[in-house]
């Protein structure tokens, strides 16, 4: 079973609410949303107040992907806006471990994310501890990427260190350039979390498109 999280990045911004419900009805089993802060990758989205304003507009869960620096001063605000997972990236967390017990004190699921460049050895010590490892198939910053193929092997080495870890429990999430073309071998490698902007909010039918990557 794989779960579908269409990323709003590539929805329309001035029409958000009815994007999220569009994708909700058409199947969304998340909604991921890409805070980006200018800082650690080079464009702005948006943050906390926005996620509170869309909360009551769907009741699919919310799926927070962090491209900020600082990503503990979020904690409290994502949890008030009624997160579900809050993924920090390991290369903008100076102290990963506290981060990852800060999202948990907060009752929120807690995941890391690696850029490509990023190997997936640099979270064997908190490989117990996470609910998600993010495996990052284009640089962060922009929808639209193309799919970089080496990430395929990240994706197996991150459920062996997850297995080596005894943790059974975490899911695997894959974050740029899926699509109907590349979809299969993702999946093949052992995705749980399908993230997808362009290919769902890209598609005039979200609906079927998002059929078409389950
Ligand atoms: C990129 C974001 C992604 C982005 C993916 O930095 O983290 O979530 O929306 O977009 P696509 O699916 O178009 O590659
Ligand atoms: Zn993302």
């Amino acid at each position: 079973m794989v779960a579908i999280c269409p990323s709003i990045l590539s929805a329309d911004f001035a029409r958000l609410a009815d994007e999220v419900k569009d994708v909700e009805k058409g199947g969304a089993d998340y909604i991921h949303l890409d805070l980006m802060d200018g800082h650690f990758v080079p464009n702005l989205t948006f943050g906390v107040p926005v996620i509170s304003s869309l909360r009551k507009y769907t009741s699919t869960p919310f799926d927070a992907h962090l491209m900020v620096e600082h990503p503990e001063t979020y904690i409290d605000g994502l949890k008030k806006a009624g997160v579900t997972y809050v993924t920090v990236h390991q290369e903008a967390c100076i102290h990963l471990d506290r981060v990852i017990q800060q999202i948990h004190e907060a009752g929120m699921k807690a995941g890391a994310a690696l850029n490509p460049a990023t190997p997936v050895s640099s979270l064997e010590c908190v490989a117990g501890m996470v609910d998600m490892i993010l495996i990052m198939s284009v640089n962060p910053g922009f929808g639209g990427q193309k799919f970089i193929p080496y990430t395929l092997d990240k994706i197996r080495a991150a459920r062996s260190l997850l297995t080596k870890s005894g943790n059974t429990t975490a899911v695997i999430e894959v974050d740029g350039g899926v699509n109907s073309k590349t979809v299969q071998a993702v999946r093949e490698a052992g995705a749980d979390f399908l993230v997808a902007g362009s290919a769902v909010f890209g598609a005039k039918d979200r609906t079927a498109a998002i059929a078409a990557l389950r």
